[in-house]
């Protein structure tokens, strides 16, 4: 049986002030009808207040990006056993804007992985394909590439270990959601590569990504391959996101 998951990716947003307003709205809003592991990912300079916050609560900890080498001479860099320290349980890695904007390869994104499960993290791994590349239909060639780069470094043992978070790079913050039937035709697809790979598939948590709100979200978590979401812009309001959790 796998439990549900709800996490938070709040991206460049907040301040000091604002994140402690959010994590207090979530904290406020608990009970005990959420059946979801909540997980917040606030900006690295918020993660201590936010852990500080979370001390008593059964929320989860995640930072948004690692590096893959755990010291050293990498300016600007946070290291996996860093995040540990500082009480993160997960790191997200592979996001498509990591991917796009910062040129991360799927190789690189396999060492970050390979550097959290080190430190302790469990990853959330991300995977997704373009608009172009759902349009050509080589949706699953492209996803399926995507996972096999970390299966490659760690073993699929570990992959299956972690969370994987489809995310439709098309979806991501324009409102357009993948259909409760897209997405579960993926996350069948993901499962059953992790399976045919060795993994213990049927335990890996499986998030779907991409505009997710309220409105939406108990129809893709009906899916049976959909375990929970990860969740950009409605992360960053404690009624939206706490609605979002009780959909699970
Ligand atoms: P939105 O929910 O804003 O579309 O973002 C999704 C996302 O990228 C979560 O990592």
């Amino acid at each position: 049986m796998r439990q549900p998951m709800v996490a938070g990716n709040w991206k460049l947003n907040g301040s000091s002030q604002g994140a402690k307003a959010l994590v207090d709205g979530i904290l406020a809003g608990l009970d005990d009808t959420i059946p979801a592991q909540i997980v917040i990912c606030p900006p690295f300079v918020y993660l201590q207040q936010s852990r500080e916050m979370l001390q008593s609560s059964d929320v989860g900890l995640g930072a948004q990006n690692v590096c893959a080498e755990d010291k050293g001479a990498f300016t600007g860099e946070v290291s996996a056993p860093m995040l540990h320290d500082v009480g993160c349980h997960y790191v997200i890695v592979g996001h498509s804007e990591r991917r796009s904007l910062y040129y991360e390869t799927d190789e690189l994104v396999g060492r970050k992985f390979e550097s959290a499960v080190n430190a302790g993290l469990v990853p959330i791994l991300c995977v997704g394909e373009s608009l172009t590349e759902r349009e050509k239909g080589i949706t699953e060639t492209v996803v399926g590439r995507q996972l096999k780069a970390v299966i490659d470094q760690v073993g699929a043992i570990q992959v299956s270990q972690a969370v994987i978070a489809y995310e439709p790079v098309w979806a991501i913050g324009t409102g357009l959601t993948a259909s409760p039937e897209q997405a579960q035709a993926v996350h069948a697809y993901i499962r059953k590569e992790l399976h045919m790979a060795g993994g213990a598939a049927d335990e890996t948590r499986l998030l779907y990504g991409g505009s997710v709100k309220p409105e939406n979200a108990a129809d893709l978590f009906a899916m049976p391959d959909i375990d929970g979401g990860l969740i950009g812009g409605a992360s960053l309001d404690a009624e939206s996101f706490l609605a979002i959790c009780r959909a699970t």
